[in-house]
């Protein structure tokens, strides 16, 4: 049996968040950035997704994907995400992005923002999806390659509906999420 938790990340889980950044990324941050947000940063949030296999001998744990963002009074900024290439459309980018909305709405956040690569179209879409809409555009923001970043924002923050593979559970729990819609 498989079950995908979202749980708050440890420093321990830095090398394979870090492996997972630059399996995912052109221009992936580094070990020290990721530590700085993951322990430095008084308005950082980094979460794990971690799938447990139960079905052999044993458990076997893997990080499939984490999200950090930052809430910063009345605004929920999402700043990185990703989701392990074996692991993709099966809800975990949206159960990251979820569980950000649910802490900043929780925190008194009333909008969301972010910028994307304007060629990512799989995490374009995905924030379409949840509610993101196109605001603004910020020229050659990105490097290697050099790329345009479309600004995001959901304003108002709203949970989004979600659609979550069986198994998703909240940080702390058991137990499944309810539909927020
Ligand atoms: C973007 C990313 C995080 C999406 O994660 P994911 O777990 O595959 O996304 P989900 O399964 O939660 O997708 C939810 C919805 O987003 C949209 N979506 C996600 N990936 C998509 C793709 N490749 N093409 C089109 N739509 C896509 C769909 O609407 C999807 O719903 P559906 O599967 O019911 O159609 C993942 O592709 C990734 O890690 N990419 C590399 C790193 C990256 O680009 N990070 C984002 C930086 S801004």
């Amino acid at each position: 049996m498989v079950d995908l938790h979202i749980l708050p990340a440890t420093s321990e889980m830095l090398p394979e968040i870090v492996a997972l950044e630059e399996a995912c990324f052109s221009a992936p941050w580094t070990r020290k950035m990721l530590e700085a947000e993951l322990t430095g940063n008084p308005f950082a949030h980094f979460l794990v997704a971690w799938r447990q296999d139960r079905s052999g001998e044993g458990a076997e744990s893997t990080i499939v994907g984490y999200h950090c963002f930052w809430i910063v009074f009345e605004e929920l900024r999402l700043m990185n995400l990703a989701v392990r290439g074996s692991m993709r459309r099966q809800g975990v980018g949206k159960a990251l992005v979820i569980e950000a909305c649910r802490l900043g709405a929780e925190q008194a956040a009333s909008r969301a923002i972010l910028e994307v690569r304007e060629s990512n179209h799989a995490a374009r879409s995905l924030y379409t999806h949840m509610g993101f809409i196109q605001v603004g555009k910020r020229s050659q923001y990105y490097t290697n390659p050099t790329e345009d970043a479309f600004l995001m924002e959901m304003n108002p923050l709203v949970l989004p509906g979600r659609r979550q593979p069986e198994s998703v559970c909240r940080p702390g729990g058991a137990s499944q999420l309810p539909d927020l819609l």
